[in-house]
């Protein structure tokens, strides 16, 4: 029998993490490389939210806190969901965690018994399916086409639900596409779950703020406010602020469902960490003008990369509404042959290398569950993301 538990087994670990390390250590090596895998912005976190926490560490504020979240951040986040989403939730029904991604885990680890089945649009944030695995559910992939701007149709959804269905996992602007939902194609979804009240929406809407053009975003339980009572509303400072390492995500939802998450991480981690959240309540308290600073930053990269990859040969690449990721679909490149004799089998060869021959890293589709594309994280700089945009023109047009 294995010593190591056999849930591991159907797990994998983070593609996204391993393309970035591969990156790493090719750069090491010494080789000239332009990582466009890593889903981080490039600035630094804002001066206020740094010194907050020097202030906290100054005031010793460096104990356990409450398993999750200190009561200022939590009035805090209830007045921003109040703020930006019209929606209203008290104190008892906030939670805060190690990141986005400890919320959703601590959530799925709550509510799943064997046998359920949490459906996930594809294409998908790596972790989803994987975290669904982990707490002993059954990820139900319901896949989502380039010729519908990567959004799952009410139709898709009808179809993907069962009688076993406990979640649908949400997530507008999407990673690794950037599609975001319309108010209509939001209230599309919700008019169907609002047939099915055995099913619960959790929305990850960590890329609200980083939105363009005359996009709007909007939440499901803003759109259809009786799934109030079976929505998790998550979201989390990482890529607003700019924050990914001070790890502090949070959530809004039913006090039943905040308890049982509470219960798993009061036995986990305990509480995340004491000065990252008064970094946090700085963070949605403070000022906010260079949100929309950010915003007009990553709207002109997100042109400027869109523009030179469709005209890369064989690539074409929908405009996203939001998030800093382009999902290129590159179905013209595959069974070809690259300038150094590689074929290209599919989007992983493609990856692979566009990685090995020019230096440019990206992340496959098969990772996010759509194929044959590519994931381009575009926070890093206008002169980065010309020279990798070039090389990957280059590699194109050398396919035969
Ligand atoms: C869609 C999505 N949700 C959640 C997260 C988790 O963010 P964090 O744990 O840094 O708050 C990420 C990070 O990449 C993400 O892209």
């Amino acid at each position: 029998m294995s010593f190591l538990s056999a849930t591991l087994d159907r797990v994998k670990p983070s593609p996204t993490i391993a393309m970035s390390t591969k990156a790493a250590e090719l750069k090491a090596a010494g080789r000239d490389i332009i990582s466009l895998s890593a889903g981080e912005p490039d600035f630094d976190t804002p001066q206020n939210i740094k010194d907050a926490a020097v202030a906290a560490i100054a005031a010793g504020k460096t104990k356990y806190t409450a398993p999750d979240g200190i009561p200022e951040l939590k009035q805090a986040i209830c007045d921003k969901f109040q703020r930006d989403n019209g929606l209203t939730y008290t104190p008892s029904q906030i939670s805060v965690g190690t990141g986005g991604k400890q919320i959703l885990y601590n959530a799925l680890m709550a509510t799943l018994n064997e046998g359920d089945e949490v459906v996930i649009p594809a294409p998908y944030w790596v972790s989803y399916p994987d975290m669904v695995l982990l707490a002993g559910g059954t990820p139900v992939i319901a896949e989502a086409s380039i010729q519908t701007g990567f959004k799952l149709t009410p139709d898709q959804l009808e179809a993907a639900i069962t009688d076993k269905t406990k979640w649908l996992i949400f997530n507008s602007p999407s990673n690794p596409t950037g599609a975001g939902y319309t108010w209509d194609e939001l209230k599309a979804l919700t008019d169907v779950l609002m047939r099915h009240p055995h099913v619960w929406i959790m929305s990850d809407d960590m890329y609200e703020h980083l939105v363009f053009d005359d996009f709007e975003f909007c939440s499901p339980a803003q759109v259809e406010p009786r799934l109030y009572d079976r929505t998790l509303t998550v979201n989390g400072v990482s890529k607003a602020y700019s924050m990914t390492g001070w790890r502090i995500g949070y959530a809004g939802g039913p006090a039943p469902l905040i308890g049982a998450m509470r219960k798993v991480q009061s036995q986990s981690t305990s509480n995340p960490c004491s000065i990252s959240q008064w970094a946090a309540v700085e963070a949605l308290n403070g000022p906010q003008d260079y949100l929309e600073d950010n915003k007009a930053l990553f709207q002109r990269r997100r042109d400027l990369v869109v523009g030179m990859l469709n005209e890369a040969s064989g690539v074409r690449c929908p405009t996203p509404d939001g998030a800093f990721y382009v999902y290129p679909s590159i179905a013209e490149c595959i069974g070809k042959t690259s300038a150094k004799g590689t074929k290209i089998t599919d989007d992983e060869a493609f990856a692979t290398a566009l990685l090995e021959e020019t230096g440019i890293a990206v992340v496959f589709g098969a990772a996010f569950g759509l194929s044959p594309n590519f994931r381009i994280s575009y926070a890093t700089s206008d002169e980065a993301l010309t020279d990798a945009c070039t090389r990957i023109q280059t590699f194109c047009a050398g396919l035969t």
